[in-house]
């Protein structure tokens, strides 16, 4: 039987309107919720294919923003989105503004700095994160480019081994402990240190001795991991000071945020020691100026870290079941914005 597309259309608005259930006044919810992925740099394809999935088993509508490069494009996307999965895309108080029916924003990874906390919380948007879902990545890849650094950028000159290396990881958590579980079996001697855990608690893993503090770590190590997240505590931390403090050939290594270097302090170091190297995915600002130092810096040309498909699809799926958990039970359990 044909439906005629004017009751089609009546149908659909009210099956928008209405709510089935409502747990308080910002948990409506209805038949038919839109999801959307908005991704600047997209998940893998197996990875979309298993969130479209999960919205779809639960009944919602899968909506899809890839590789945009206008903002204005993520305006429009959100307009009638209830909710919002993101990676490291900024959901800043003018994308929330244009946001009118959305509940939820979940960040698919482990930092939540791109998104406006206080913008969702006067809109009593709750915004998640999904911890530990891309960690194994990206600790695979600060070994790939250790690797890459102690062999020379692979030029074919003799390099060094990591094997009883002393490794320092700056913040034990996630990333930071599956750091230290691939470093063992390269053979590393492995330091940790996280200003929220205490020394007893980071040795009973039994992954990482810990150290009294973040100066004790860069004066102990050859190599150090950072793992922190961008604070304002963190901001501009790892400057000239701290990492001057390291021994001859050290080498720092960021997989966390640009903004946690003070990138004037580490150029200056750089210049004054020419033993010092820096490896980052995450592309500084002053990527010119530290291209200078030829031998002794590398960035990926884009962050890479968590860009596997296992990673997505951990990331991506649980950012999925999330929502519909949220959704069908209320269940704010990974909610960052309390
Ligand atoms: C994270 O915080 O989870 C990582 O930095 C990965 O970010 P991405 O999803 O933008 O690759």
């Amino acid at each position: 039987m044909e439906i005629r597309d004017d009751v089609r259309e009546g149908y659909e608005k009210k099956l928008r309107k209405e709510p089935t259930c409502v747990f308080s006044d910002e948990i409506k919810i209805y038949p038919k919720m839109k999801v959307l992925v908005a991704t600047e740099k997209p998940f893998a394809k197996v990875a979309v294919d298993g969130i479209r999935e999960v919205v779809e088993k639960n009944g919602y509508e899968l909506a899809l923003l890839e590789k945009y490069t206008d903002v204005n494009d993520l305006y429009k996307a959100v307009e009638d989105a209830d909710a919002l999965i993101v990676r490291s895309d900024k959901v800043t108080k003018e994308v929330i503004d244009h946001a009118k029916n959305l509940k939820i924003v979940v960040r698919a990874g482990a930092g939540f700095d791109n998104l406006d906390l206080e913008a969702c919380t006067a809109r009593k948007i709750v915004a998640m994160n999904t911890p530990g879902q891309n960690s194994n990545a990206v600790a695979e890849l600060v070994m790939g480019m250790l690797v890459y650094a102690v062999r020379n950028f692979f030029n074919g000159k003799s390099g060094s081994e990591l094997m009883g290396k002393k490794l320092g990881i700056l913040a034990f958590g996630n990333v930071g402990r599956n750091v230290a579980r691939i470093a063992k079996g390269f053979g590393m001697d492995v330091y940790a240190y996280d200003a929220f855990m205490t020394a007893d608690q980071i040795n009973a893993t039994g992954m990482a001795t810990a150290v009294a503090n973040q100066e004790a770590l860069f004066e102990t190590c050859d190599i150090v991991s950072l793992h922190i997240p961008a604070t304002a505590e963190t901001k501009q931390s790892i400057n000239y000071n701290l990492v001057g403090k390291m021994h001859k050939g050290g080498i720092l290594v960021n997989s966390a945020r640009k903004e946690v270097i003070d990138e004037a302090g580490l150029l200056k170091l750089m210049g004054e020691r020419t033993d010092i190297k820096y490896i980052t995915d995450i592309m500084p600002d002053a990527d010119a100026d530290f291209k200078a130092f030829e031998g002794r810096y590398f960035a990926t040309p884009k962050k890479m870290g968590a860009q596997t498909e296992e990673a997505n699809i951990n990331a991506g799926i649980a950012a999925a079941n999330q929502i519909a958990d949220f959704f069908k039970t209320g269940n704010k359990k990974f909610q960052v914005n309390k």
